[in-house]
């Protein structure tokens, strides 16, 4: 019995010794301390034994299962030490590696000139508001003195919903939607996307971006649109900018004018960028027309004010010297990142 113990112990050591994995471990102790297990059976053959001698050999049995287990044991927190390091050596992280850097966007020229044009009005009190793109006919057109067989609804032909409504050709109906609320003063900037049948080219596209102005209030005359639009000019292109007011003809406005300002690249002397003219053109604006004002609820007689549109466009091109307006439509982060 002895033997066959000790025989059993030493095949034991000899294939613990040489296991290799957790699973062919867990198959060692199975097939020797298992319910079918070589040391099971010989402690079922115990019987065989005389009962004087059975407290020896359950002794002899019970330590060579000790032995065994005791080098299972230490094989297998062995096994799993070895494992944890290999682990902890995959996954060790290079502190000297250089960081992923995270791509990040860039501000589109119009929003960079947007941000600018908002900061400059914001500045002298106004309030930037917002109207719909999808517009009811009476608001782009009727509203804003330009009746349905209006030359001017040729100029700004758009894309009809239905009948009455249509995309915005401008954002000159905010100035209407503003003047019906009935809070007087009014003094406020509506940027927004507008539409018009155009075919794209250089310097159009059948979607771009303007920003309106209205200021109403008592007692405002031309002198108050010519001092802000030539305060706001100074502000965008240069404290030497001078502007130049040429009669022009809007159905809302009465006067109406177009306003220059001196060419930022050769400060009016002429040259490539203006056209060798010295000044550049950059928005529309005119005293709001009495018939508008009443149209919106508001007594010409009471209160009168000016209004203007800009090209958010016209703007950054010109700002950032941008020969072609199709560059602000595509998206390209090489183009979008130089500003
Ligand atoms: N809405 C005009 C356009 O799209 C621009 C404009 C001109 C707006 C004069 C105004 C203005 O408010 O007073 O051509």
């Amino acid at each position: 019995m002895k033997a066959k113990l000790d025989q059993i112990r030493e095949q034991a050591m000899a294939q613990i010794k040489s296991c290799d994995t957790m699973e062919k471990l867990n198959e060692i102790r199975v097939g020797i301390l298992g319910k079918k297990g070589e040391l099971t059976s010989v402690l079922k053959s115990m019987k065989e034994v005389s009962p004087e001698d059975r407290p020896k050999v359950g002794q002899w049995v019970n330590e060579t299962r000790e032995e065994i287990e005791k080098a299972i044991e230490a094989s297998r927190t062995k096994m799993e030490k070895a494992l944890r390091e290999a682990k902890l050596k995959a996954e060790v992280i290079d502190v000297t590696l250089p960081a992923k850097k995270a791509e990040i966007g860039h501000r589109h020229p119009n929003t960079i000139a947007l941000e600018e044009v908002e900061r400059i009005f914001v500045g002298m009190g106004y309030e930037v508001v917002e109207g719909p793109e999808v517009e009811k006919d009476y608001y782009n057109f009727e509203a804003l003195n330009i009746p349905a067989d209006h030359p001017a609804k040729d100029e700004q032909d758009t894309f009809y919903i239905t009948g009455d409504i249509l995309l915005r050709t401008q954002t000159s109906p905010v100035q209407v939607r503003e003047m019906e609320t009935g809070k007087m003063p009014i003094r406020m900037i509506a940027p927004g996307r507008v539409f018009r049948a155009d075919e794209v080219d250089a310097t159009h596209s059948p979607s771009f971006h303007q920003i309106e102005g209205l200021v109403i209030d008592k007692n405002i005359t031309f002198a108050d649109l010519k001092g802000t639009l030539a305060a706001f000019a100074r502000e965008l292109f240069g404290e030497e900018t001078k502007v130049k007011f040429r009669p022009h003809h809007f159905p809302f406005t009465e006067p109406s004018a177009e306003m220059d300002v001196t060419c930022f690249k050769c400060q009016g002397k002429g040259c490539r960028f203006c056209k060798g003219s010295g000044w550049i053109e950059i928005l529309g604006c005119g005293m709001v027309h009495p018939h508008v004002l009443e149209m919106s609820g508001i007594d010409p007689e009471q209160y009168s004010g000016f209004a203007f549109g800009v090209g958010l466009e016209r703007i950054a091109l010109l700002k950032y010297e941008i020969d072609d307006m199709r560059l602000l439509y595509e998206n390209d982060i090489r183009f979008l990142k130089q500003f």
